[in-house]
């Protein structure tokens, strides 16, 4: 059977600043969904990662369907309306347009989406990350796609012997979708040189070069290119096909072991590592550090089964260890160099300000 996975995700609201969303604002999407799904969506489900919800859904109308969009827009209007009822700090602050339009993607959600063919078997698993940007993603795909030494299935399966082909997206570039398509392993070097920009070159999508089908989808939405002003990090989504000719689930998870340093973290601005955490984890310190949950599914005839938590193990207890040491040695720098990011990227327009004042105080000798 062919199917549509879709997750749309927004921050609309949450408790105590930027840290989570309240069960009533939950409970409000997840029963606008279960009264309007009609026989549009085959099967949901609602979750939160740090300050934002994510809808997944799986359906059979394809990729941008105005239908599916609609409803989660809805849903997340809805979802405003409690916020605002609860008094939810940044109500609604995803929501960047006053009306829907036919399809969610540029007026503030995060969109990822793939269409494929049921295989016998279909597991997959689903991302979210919270105070970072889609940029966060590039490493561990590239090493679970494209590097041995965490996907073994490059070596040992025969079902992965030709690769994969990257899709990568050049989210600078306004007017439409720029892309490039690369293939691994040949264009190894640069795939590496591409993805070495995160703010720039991001991952939109993988494909199998042994069966062609699809692998990964990921979120590329860059909310300051939308608003053109500071209005919260890009916090990504991403699904990804698991087993047989794609990697292991295991495989995908591995580079998550390593805590790479992401942008995003305390006002989008900084630089930290990136903490693989359990579902419905907020944030805390220093309105981080940036997160990451990931939720196993096996989905048949577009039911899901219940969600595995993938980093509710004890194994990323010793994870999140030293990514919380990583964090406090970065933070440990405060503003200076490195734990900062550069000007183009700091999104609070304060400091062009600043400079502008101060540069009026400059002296020549
Ligand atoms: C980062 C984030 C937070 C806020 C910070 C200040 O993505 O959401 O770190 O930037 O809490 O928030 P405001 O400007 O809303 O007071
Ligand atoms: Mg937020
Ligand atoms: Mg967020």
């Amino acid at each position: 059977m062919k199917i549509t996975l879709s997750v749309i995700k927004a921050d609309i609201g949450s408790i105590g600043g930027h840290l989570r969303p309240s069960k009533a604002l939950m409970e409000t999407v997840e029963k606008h969904i279960e009264e309007k799904k009609g026989d549009m969506v085959i099967d949901y489900r609602i979750s939160s990662t740090g300050d934002d919800i994510a809808i997944l859904f799986s359906h059979q109308k394809g990729r941008g369907n105005s239908e599916i969009h609609g409803l989660a827009w809805d849903a997340f209007v809805a979802g405003t309306a409690k916020a605002k009822e609860e008094g939810l700090y940044g109500a609604g602050q995803d929501l960047l347009k006053d009306s829907f339009s036919g399809n969610i993607k540029g007026l503030g959600p995060a969109v990822a989406e793939m269409e494929f063919e049921e295989r016998e078997n279909e597991p997959f698993i689903f991302f979210a990350a919270d105070k970072t940007d889609p940029g966060a993603y590039n490493l561990p795909l590239y090493l679970g796609f494209a590097d041995p030494m965490h996907c073994s299935g490059l070596i040992l399966s025969p079902k992965m012997s030709k690769g994969f082909k990257f899709v990568i997206m050049d989210v600078a570039y306004t007017e439409e979708d720029r892309y490039i398509e690369l293939n691994a392993p040949e264009d190894l070097y640069d795939i590496a040189a591409l993805l070495r920009d995160n703010e720039r070159f991001v991952v939109s999508e993988i494909y199998s070069r042994d069966s062609g089908e699809v692998a990964v989808a990921a979120s590329t939405t860059r909310l300051h290119n939308i608003a053109g002003k500071y209005i919260g990090k890009d916090d990504p989504v991403m699904l990804v096909r698991v087993q047989g000719s794609f990697p292991a689930a295991g495989e995908i998870l591995s580079p998550y072991n390593i805590g790479h340093y992401v942008a995003g973290f305390m006002r989008g601005s900084h630089t930290g590592p990136l903490m693989p955490v359990k579902a419905g984890c907020g944030t805390s310190f220093f309105d981080g550090p940036p997160i990451v949950t990931a939720a196993a599914f096996c989905v048949q005839n577009g039911i899901f089964t219940e969600a595995v938590d993938c980093f509710d193990h004890p194994y990323w207890d010793y994870v999140r260890r030293k990514v919380a040491r990583k964090s406090t040695e970065l933070r440990e720098q405060g503003f200076s160099g490195a734990a900062m990011l550069p000007y183009s990227e700091l999104e609070y327009g304060g400091i062009v300000e600043k400079m502008k004042q101060l540069e009026g105080k400059f002296k020549s000798l």
